[in-house]
Formats: C-alpha cells, sequence, structure tokens
C-alpha cells in the first residue's frame, strides 16, 4: 500500500505544479510594459494604435489569446512575444486580462 500512496502523492504534486493559474499581479506589470502602449492603460485602446481589450475578450477563449500573445495577428501592428515574453509570463498577462478586461 505505501509505495501506492506515495505514486498518488507525487502525481499529485506534479499536476498542481502544471496547472499554471497565472499570477495576475506580475502580468499587471508586463501588460504595462509590453501592451499599455497600443491597447491603453485601463485597456481602453489607443487610436491609430490598438484595439480596447476591456469588454472585448468574452468571445476569445483562453487558447485564443495566448495564441494572440504569442504569435501576434499577422499582417497588423499587433506584434509576437513568443521571443519576448515566456509562456508562464504569457499565463500572468492573461490572468491579468480575465481579472481586469
Ligand atoms: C504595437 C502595438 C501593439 C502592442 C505593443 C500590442 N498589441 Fe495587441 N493588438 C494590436 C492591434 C493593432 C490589434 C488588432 C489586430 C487585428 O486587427 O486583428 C491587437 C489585437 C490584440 C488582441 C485581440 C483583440 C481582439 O478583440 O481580437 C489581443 C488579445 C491583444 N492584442 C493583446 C495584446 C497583449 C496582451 C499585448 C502585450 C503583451 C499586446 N496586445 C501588445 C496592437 C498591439
Amino acid at each position: 500500500m505505501m509505495p501506492r500512496n506515495l505514486l498518488s502523492a507525487a502525481l499529485l504534486l506534479f499536476a498542481v505544479g502544471c496547472i499554471n493559474e497565472g499570477d495576475a499581479d506580475n502580468g499587471a506589470l508586463l501588460y504595462d510594459e509590453h501592451c499599455a502602449t497600443c491597447h491603453g492603460v485601463d485597456g481602453e485602446g489607443v487610436d491609430s494604435l490598438g484595439p480596447a481589450l476591456d469588454g472585448n475578450l468574452g468571445d476569445l477563449s483562453d487558447t485564443a489569446i495566448l495564441s494572440i500573445i504569442d504569435g501576434g495577428v499577422a499582417g497588423t501592428a499587433m506584434p509576437a512575444f513568443r521571443t519576448v515574453l515566456t509562456p508562464e509570463e504569457q499565463e500572468d498577462i492573461l490572468a491579468f486580462l480575465r481579472d481586469e478586461f
């Protein structure tokens, strides 16, 4: 029995470690640094630079948003952040977007 319980405990720890809920506080800092110029400090958008995100993200899944951050939107000013932000940082920003917008 003992080894089996240990295995379960190990698996549980592993699973918990894999679920990154995203750190919205860190996401806020990253958003200010990398996104606010175009999308506005409060997600209100900036004329001719980027659309409002506040109230605008309801239709987008988490996966879709992460893919936009990672790969940008081809043919638009939305840059790809894959070489700038780690996957964890992108998830932190996502957590911030979901909290605020
Ligand atoms: C240089 C300006 C610029 C920067 C910097 C920028 N964006 Fe964008 N972003 C855009 C533009 C322009 C679009 C609209 C693309 C289109 O026409 O589909 C956009 C689109 C988006 C969308 C999709 C919105 C929608 O309703 O479809 C998301 C989400 C987004 N950006 C998030 C971010 C995040 C998060 C950051 C920072 C990591 C960021 N953007 C940085 C210009 C920018």
